[in-house]
């Protein structure tokens, strides 16, 4: 990494995201009190331990101990590495990344990104200047395109030629090489030409709105129909899906999301309204796009031709899918007519009829088990036990959880079979020992106190005399008030995350997630731990100077000392 993220970034960040939202996403929450409940995503339970604390903005595992922020929720749930979860964090609420995790390793790529920027406008410019526009700009509106949705995904011309962008935007070798780096230009003979023409162009941009690539239809009945940049240093087709930017800026909560074949998929049923839609780039679906997706929505719907491609090509969609299905998650499947796509589909019925069909997909344990029992003779034994054997492999890929058991229970039903019981009957149970309420040493229960009622610090008068006391428990207390004190606004969770030590921070957490048992009387027990550390620090002290036993040992200094600490004043 280039550099740490500023703590302030962290802060800011936390103060603007909403752990239970974040959670709920994934893992749907139900209220209970002031908090939220759901079962724990994160050991198997019948019961809900896990709660979500809108205050606190940080959530905690009775059962299995898992607690942290929003940060570390999307750390453990969908398995991101620290700046990964702070950047996804970021985009969800709109907050520009800081330079240190924005480009954060490898060769600086800012160059790129801003010839491809360039690029993107220059491709705008020639759909409303360029001598032949009308053209391209007739081939759009026969599509039934508005400007509107163009200007949205930033729809542009390349026109016919072979070096039209290399003139306008390679003046220089430097720029030059950028175009030829991002896949704007071609080489051949040792001469560069530009890569795009006469086509109609679609920016790519990747989930921060970065333009990454282009994809290019032919205007007219030239192959091939679509070129795409080739994979280049910011451009990966197995990661980037057409149009996700646009779909997060056009909706808060994406209940649902559809994947299609075809850029013109995306922006035709755009105009038609429905902006949940994102398109693979000329692939399959990848488990990187899944992953991605599966971050923003829990509901994936795959469109695909009903023709034999399309089948094959969502049978490979659920292959993808199914180590990827935790509960919160779902897959289905959307079947269209023979020699239709979502653009001929939304276009002939309109977009209340298409969303009807997306209403009805098909759910992935359908299209499983009717594909595989068709391939078998369900009338015969031998043909459902060769169900089992074909279904099972697959059932093993997903994930533990009640999907999977409700697979199991109907591949069980349809093939006449008793389930296997196969569940331990002591399941481990990964319970971490729990500090009774009460039993804390005085220390870490103001520390814990401090963490789970943060604004305990702006407390007047508070008990002095513990800070001379050693050791890293009291430099954490110390650090703790002193933090609270010039940001009185920080959170449990932001607490957290502000301390970078990760040596600390995990006994910080369980702290923090300790049930103290407070009712509202919080003040009066974080004052009565620190006078207790006073007290202690006190003798401490009386110790440290009576050890000189003769008072003709000590300074005048030291005499006084004892004096004030007798007296308790200290
Ligand atoms: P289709 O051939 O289904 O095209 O390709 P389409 O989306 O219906 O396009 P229109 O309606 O004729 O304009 C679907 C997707 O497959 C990729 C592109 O990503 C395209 O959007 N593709 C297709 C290519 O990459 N290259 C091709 O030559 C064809
Ligand atoms: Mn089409």
């Amino acid at each position: 990494m280039a550099g740490k993220i500023p703590p302030e970034f962290i802060d800011n960040l936390l103060s603007r995201v909403d752990v239970v939202d974040v959670i709920n996403q994934r893992v749907p929450l139900q209220r209970a009190g002031s908090e939220y409940k759901a079962c724990c995503p994160f050991h198997d339970e019948k019961t809900p331990s896990f709660t979500v604390s809108p205050a606190k903005q940080f959530y905690h595992c009775f059962g299995c101990g898992a607690h942290g922020s929003a940060i570390g929720f999307l750390m453990e749930y969908d398995r991101l590495s620290f700046p990964e979860a702070v950047e996804e964090l970021a985009t969800s609420v709109g907050l520009e990344l800081p330079r240190e995790i924005a480009f954060e390793s490898g060769p600086d790529n800012r160059p790129l990104y801003e010839i491809l920027e360039r690029a993107a406008n220059w491709f705008a410019s020639q759909l409303r200047e360029h001598p032949t526009a009308p053209e391209a700009a007739h081939y759009l509106k026969e599509r039934g395109l508005s400007g509107e949705v163009a200007a949205t995904f930033r729809i542009g011309y390349a026109p016919p030629g072979w070096s039209n962008l290399l003139n306008s935007l390679g003046k220089t070798p430097q720029e030059r090489e950028l175009l030829q780096r991002t896949g704007l230009l071609s080489e051949g003979r040792g001469k560069q030409y530009d890569r795009f023409r006469n086509r109609i162009i679609f920016p790519i941009r990747d989930s921060r709105g970065r333009v990454v690539g282009f994809g290019g239809r032919i205007l007219g009945d030239d192959t091939p129909k679509y070129l795409n940049s080739p994979e280049t240093p910011v451009f990966h087709k197995g990661r980037e899906l057409y149009g996700l930017y646009e779909a997060r800026q056009a909706l808060k909560k994406i209940p649902r999301m559809l994947v299609v074949e075809g850029y013109m998929d995306v922006v035709a049923l755009a105009q038609f309204g429905i902006r949940n839609v994102v398109a693979t780039l000329g692939t399959a679906t990848t488990a990187d796009h899944l992953e991605k997706l599966f971050r923003i929505t829990p509901e994936v719907v795959f469109c695909f031709d009903g023709d034999r491609a399309g089948r094959d090509a969502a049978w490979k969609a659920l292959e993808t899918a199914l180590p990827l299905l935790r509960d919160s998650r779902q897959a289905r499947f959307l079947f269209l007519p023979e020699g239709e796509d979502p653009d001929t589909q939304v276009r002939s019925e309109g977009a209340e009829a298409f969303a009807q069909r997306v209403e009805q997909a098909m759910p992935l344990s359908d299209f499983l088990f009717d594909k595989l029992a068709g391939e078998v003779d369900m009338t015969t034994l031998d043909g459902r036990a060769r169900l089992v054997s074909l279904a099972q492999p697959h059932l093993e890929r997903l994930p533990q959880g009640v999907f999977r058991e409700m697979m199991e229970a109907r591949l069980a039903d349809l093939s006449g079979t008793k389930r296997r019981q196969n569940r331990p009957m002591n399941r481990r149970r990964n319970r971490l020992p729990q500090h009774q309420p009460g039993t804390l040493k005085p220390l870490h229960r103001a520390i814990a106190l401090l963490l789970q009622y943060p604004r305990l610090a702006q407390l007047e008068n508070l008990p002095g005399g513990w800070e001379t006391l050693d050791g890293q428990g009291v430099t954490i207390l110390r650090q703790l008030l002193e933090t609270l004190q010039h940001n009185p606004h920080f959170t449990t969770a932001i607490l957290l995350e502000h301390w970078q030590d990760d040596t600390i921070r995990p006994h910080l957490g369980k702290l923090a997630a300790t049930p103290l048992m407070v009712f509202d009387d919080e003040a009066e027990q974080f004052t009565g731990c620190l006078e207790k550390l006073a007290a202690e620090a006190r003798q401490k002290q009386v110790r440290a100077i009576g050890n000189k036993l003769r008072p003709s040992d000590m300074t005048e200094e030291e005499k006084e000392q004892l004096r004030r600490l007798y007296s308790g004043k200290e």
